[in-house]
């Protein structure tokens, strides 16, 4: 038995491309009132976190034109990126992906943002919507 009841899969954070992280944060820190959350860079991104409940925004601006938001930005322009949701069990749900044939970007977990282990789905199988899975 876990040591922590199942919490069930929720929304762990948003991901929203965004220009410049400057002229992006005050609409949710000052207007909506979310707290800012420090978070680390990763996959060449500049990442400002902001809490929504047990939730957050991840604001993500481009360090290099060639880097996973760069791209996103230069082709589509700001918007939502990715949703990730976090599992009771990481190992088990991408076991539940290959047995359901979902196709996925990460066949392995590996270190995000937060620090915790995280993997990604690939659009074509969760319609349309970037899916990145973490852990409690
Ligand atoms: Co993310």
């Amino acid at each position: 038995m876990p040591d922590t009841p199942p919490l069930g899969t929720r929304i762990a954070h948003i991901g929203i491309a965004v220009r410049t992280l400057d002229s992006s944060v005050s609409f949710y820190r000052d207007v909506l009132g979310m707290p800012e959350v420090p978070l680390d860079d990763a996959d060449g991104a500049r990442i400002a976190g902001l809490a929504a409940g047990p939730s957050l925004v991840e604001l993500l601006e481009s360090e290099r034109d060639d880097s996973p938001i760069g791209k996103f930005v230069a082709s589509r322009g700001p918007g939502i990126h990715h949703i990730c949701f976090a599992v009771d069990d990481l190992d088990a749900t991408l076991d539940r992906c290959r047995t359901f044939g979902i196709r996925l970007i990460d066949a392995t977990p590996r270190v995000g943002a937060e620090g915790k282990r995280i993997a990604f789905l690939h659009p074509s199988s969760t319609s349309g919507v970037l899916v990145e899975l973490t852990e409690a």
